[in-house]
Order: C-alpha cells, then sequence, then structure tokens
C-alpha cells in the first residue's frame, strides 16, 4: 500500500465548524506570533539543518546538535527514522492501535509488521508480556506513541526502561513518537532519546503550539545514527526550507508565549472534557488522562461509531471514527480548538449519543 487511508480522510474529511476531529491546538495566525520580516531569510547555509534551529531544539531537550536531525513535520521525521534503520523483511513492533501513517510508513518500506497491545482494558499502557512475545531475532524497531495517539496516554516510565532493556540486549531501536508530549507542560518527563542510544524521539512545532504550517519537525537520537539520517535524507529533500527554518528559530524563541496560549485553551478544554466525560458514563467508557488533547471513548451503545460521526456531521461537528485506529466502537474526540466551540461540539455530541442510544 502506497498510502495511509487515515491521513486522506483527515485531510478532506476531519474538517467542521465544531472540530472535535482535530488532535493538535488550534493553529496559530501570525498575531500569536510576534515576528519581523527580518526573522526570515530566503536562502542560507542549511546542508546538514540550519544549525541555529538545530540549536534551538537541542537547548529544548538539553542535547547536543549533533543529536538532533530536522525534518519536514514528525510525518517525515517518522519516515526518515524508519527508513534509515529498517531493511525489507525487518520486524517492526507497532503497538495497536496505531496511528495509520506509521503502519503504512512501515509497509511502505517493506518491513514485516507485527503488532503488540495497548489495552483499553489496561488503561492503554503497553501490554509488556505482549510486547516481549513478539520480540524476534529478525526485529529491528519497535514503535510507539506517547503520548499516544488515540488515547492520550503517556507510557509509564519503567515500562519504557524495560523496553529499551529489551532493545538494547537485542540491537533494536525504539522509535517513540513525542509529538503530544509538551501538553504535559512541566509535568512531562525528558524525552525518551535522553534514556539510551537505543532510543528515538520524534516531534514538532505542530500539536502543542499550533505551528503545523511550518513543518518544523525533527528527530532526537544518538550522533552516528543522526548522521546516517542526514546522509538518507540527501535522498529525500536534500535540505530544508530556509524561510521556515528561520520562522521556526523565530517561534522557538517565543516558545513560552505559544504555550501559554495553548495551556490558556487546554485548562478550560480539559475540564469541559472531563466533566463531559463524567456526565455520560451510561454511554461511555473512557480512559481519562489527566492531560490530553485527545481521547478514545467506546461507546457501549452500538459497535461502529461511524453511525455517530456520520449524525454529528448534520450538527456540523466531525469526530475520527474508532475504525481507522482499529476499534470500530471508539472514537476519538479532538479538544484542541476554542473552548466556546468544544463546549457546543459536546453539546452536539451529547444530543447525537441520545437520540442514538
Ligand atoms: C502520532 C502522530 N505523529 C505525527 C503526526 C504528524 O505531525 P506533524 O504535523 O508534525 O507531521 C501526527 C498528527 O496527527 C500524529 O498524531
Amino acid at each position: 500500500m502506497k498510502n495511509s487511508v487515515y491521513m486522506t480522510w483527515a485531510k478532506y474529511h476531519a474538517a467542521a465548524r465544531y472540530n472535535l476531529a482535530n488532535s493538535g491546538i488550534l493553529g496559530c495566525d501570525l498575531s500569536d506570533l510576534p515576528i519581523s520580516l527580518a526573522d526570515v531569510a530566503l536562502n542560507g547555509p542549511n546542508h546538514e539543518g540550519y544549525a541555529p534551529l538545530k540549536e534551538a531544539i537541542a537547548a529544548k531537550y538539553d542535547v547536543s546538535p549533533d543529536n538532533v536531525v530536522t525534518a519536514q513535520g514528525t510525518s517525515m521525521a517518522n519516515f526518515l527514522a524508519m527508513a534509515t534503520v529498517l531493511e525489507r523483511g525487518d520486524e517492526v513492533l507497532i503497538e495497536q492501535p496505531a496511528y495509520d501513517p506509521l503502519l503504512a510508513a512501515a509497509s511502505y518500506l517493506g518491513a514485516d509488521v507485527k503488532r503488540f497491545a495497548r489495552r483499553f482494558e489496561d488503561g492503554y499502557q503497553v501490554e509488556l508480556a505482549d510486547l516481549q512475545r513478539q520480540l524476534s531475532p529478525r526485529t529491528r524497531l519497535i514503535v510507539l506513541t506517547s503520548p499516544h495517539n488515540p488515547s492520550g496516554v503517556t507510557v509509564d516510565r519503567q515500562a519504557l526502561q524495560q523496553i529499551g532493556a529489551w532493545a538494547a540486549a537485542q540491537g533494536v531501536y525504539v522509535l517513540v513518537d513525542e509529538v503530544y508530549r509538551d501538553i504535559l507542560f512541566d509535568a512531562a518527563e525528558p524525552v525518551a532519546a535522553r534514556l539510551g542510544p537505543q532510543f528515538i524521539t520524534t516531534s514538532s512545532l505542530t500539536k502543542s503550539y499550533g505551528l503545523s504550517g511550518l513543518r518544523c519537525g525533527w528527530i532526537l537520537c544518538a550522533p552516528e545514527l543522526a548522521e546516517r539520517m542526514r546522509r538518507l535524507n540527501d535522498l529525500f529533500g536534500a535540505v530544508g526550507s530556509v524561510p521556515s527554518d528561520t520562522l521556526a528559530v523565530a517561534a522557538f524563541r517565543q516558545l513560552p508565549l505559544l504555550a501559554a496560549r495553548t495551556r490558556a485553551m487546554m485548562d478550560a478544554n480539559i475540564k469541559l472534557v472531563h466533566a463531559f466525560l463524567a456526565a455520560h458514563t451510561e454511554v461511555l467508557d473512557c480512559v481519562v488522562p489527566p492531560s490530553s488533547m485527545i481521547v478514545f471513548p467506546r461507546w457501549k451503545a452500538q459497535p461502529d461509531s461511524e453511525v455517530l460521526h456520520d449524525r454529528l456531521r448534520a450538527l456540523e461537528t466531525s469526530i475520527v471514527p474508532g475504525r481507522f485506529f482499529e476499534a470500530p466502537s471508539h472514537f476519538r474526540l479532538g479538544f484542541a480548538v476554542k473552548p466556546e466551540d468544544v463546549a457546543v461540539g459536546l453539546q452536539h455530541l451529547s444530543q447525537a449519543l441520545r437520540d442514538l442510544s
């Protein structure tokens, strides 16, 4: 397969007046990011990633710029990381449920995709025994998201360390997509890449900062692996966009301001969604992370949330049907848009659940 079914749907069918399908904070406009034209360069030295941007990313995580590879969003960061470490026929273990482009990228690269469970019943933590059972001499890579898309759950630190110990013993890499991490603000643990050279972290300015348009993504990993990724990137885009990278440097200078914007919206929205879920336990089961932009409730009334999605469409509201995450009775609820829109979207959801239950 040379496409991601979910990505196509997300691009063309997720938008709505009350968008509860989106998983990241509402996109910034120019008034949210104080910049001037003087911040932007059209051209410049960018052979190995724009140096000031790599420095800004490295400073954020307290690592060296040698540990940083820049990429077009977390999307390209994930693809580049996988393409660097995987050979055709290698086994890759990917969490289930998973963000579809991760599965599609591994399949596209000719990897043999195996799955390990993150079950609703276990609060979407990694089922360690299942993962260990799947490890084989052909395993080259383990892939997970933390916080998890679709549930918003952060992988338990000890579990991550255990996975890292197994990976190190078998010469396996662990790719942790941490694009949702900064919604935890100060409570976030250090990124997985700080745990050892077997770990690879990917992220971007998309989800927590509303700057998807910059396509500013990155990979954090051991310097030798980072160098291999940069060389492979010579075959893809060769160099990044200098206007975009210079704007990203300006954005890094304003990161506290952007984080405050996110926090103001999310403090209100998290309260709204937690109250909504508490009021709907008769029809919905949900693992509720303390802080997240997404949750993945199970609808008790019917086996397929597509009908709920269809009903909501008539109310100008969108959610992501669970079939895109291999769990049709669930749906992904995103709540990182304006609080007033989240409030109306949740009213519509309540009405649709009542009508259909
Ligand atoms: C787990 C995960 N990784 C990556 C992405 C894509 O992010 P970016 O805009 O940084 O490419 C998404 C977007 O939904 C995502 O959920």
